[in-house]
């Protein structure tokens, strides 16, 4: 049961951030909501131990839902050292305050953990990242672990959605594309996900963030393995629009830089074991449920 005040989102202006804030309003819960460095009062750079504790000393949280990450995975390869004090020192920071003050951490974290060669993934398989995101998401797994003893990892997926923030993620600028008619975008047809929507993802993450007794990791993937090339084919149809008007095949293989891993689906039966009841719907239903027609 989470209360008024007990909850601290960091990432709360990123795209997953901004669902799970709308996901504690809905539920009638007032959240402790901060963004990243350069926004304001609601900002805070979480490579900077001390901000951190001041906030966490201050906001007094029993759970953090720690979101706040550098996410791009060209970003990350392009910057280590920022995704290394953002994604780990960040997290190391966050984990310190939380066990200082008791509170429990839900550690937001991904399936580019994983190599691609095995899915789909439970719980039990040893991660494997071929990227610097990855890297840094898994060391700051291993980081939390080592800090607070009632972690909670949670493994998402590709999230889709339209945003309730200023960012614009890679489904607004689809929706954008498939109503104007330009840009044309190429998306990978061989690369595997399990997508999930940004309405589940944080419906389930508020519900796993009121189970005190939760811990450990969790995976929380889509019910569907897609591509992103079938994402965007689905969408287009959903909304009316013929695929090839916009959309072109490409494969994750032509990519300069980091490899990309195949297949990282994820299975997610534990999770629907603990809550039977938080039903995922299909991509299309997910798509209306959040007004995207
Ligand atoms: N989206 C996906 O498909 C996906 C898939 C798997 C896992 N995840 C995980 O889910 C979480 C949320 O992802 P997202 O897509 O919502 O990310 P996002 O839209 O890129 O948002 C990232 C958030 O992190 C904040 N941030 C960046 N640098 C910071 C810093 N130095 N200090 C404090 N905050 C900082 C940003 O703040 P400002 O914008 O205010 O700077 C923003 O609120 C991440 O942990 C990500 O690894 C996402």
């Amino acid at each position: 049961m989470l209360e008024n005040g007990s909850v601290l989102v960091t990432g709360a202006t990123g795209l997953l951030g901004g669902h799970l804030v709308a996901e504690l309003a809905r539920r009638g819960v007032t959240t402790v909501a901060c963004g990243g460095p350069g926004r304001g009062a609601l900002g805070i750079d979480l490579s900077d131990p001390e901000a951190v504790a001041s906030l966490v000393s201050a906001a007094r949280p029993r759970v953090v839902i720690h979101a706040a990450a550098v996410t791009l995975i060209s970003d990350c390869a392009r910057d280590p050292e920022r995704a290394e004090a953002v994604n780990v020192a960040g997290t190391v920071h966050l984990a310190d305050a939380c066990r200082e003050a008791g509170a429990r951490l839900v550690h937001v974290s991904t399936d580019l953990v994983f190599d691609g060669e095995h899915a789909p993934y439970d719980e039990s398989v040893t991660p494997a990242p071929l990227s610097v995101y990855g890297r840094t998401k898994l060391a700051a797994e291993r980081e939390a672990a080592q800090r607070v003893p009632n972690l909670l990892v949670v493994r998402t997926t590709l999230l889709f959605g339209p945003t309730l923030t200023a960012r614009r993620g890679f489904f607004d600028q689809q929706v954008d594309a498939l109503k104007t008619g330009s840009p044309r975008m190429r998306l990978f047809e061989d690369e595997w996900r399990t997508p999930l929507s940004l309405r589940a993802a944080a419906e389930a993450l508020v519900a796993m963030a009121g189970e005190d007794d939760l811990r450990g990791t969790i995976h929380l993937g889509g019910p569907e393995r897609m591509s992103r090339y079938e994402m965007g084919e689905r969408l287009a149809r959903h909304l009316g629009v013929d695929p090839a008007a916009v959309f072109e095949r490409a494969s994750r293989l032509g990519v300069a830089g980091e490899p990309r891993p195949r297949d990282v689906s994820l299975d997610s039966s534990a999770f629907h074991h603990v809550f039977p009841r938080l039903a995922v719907d299909d991509f299309e239903s997910e798509c209306t449920r959040m007004g995207v027609q």
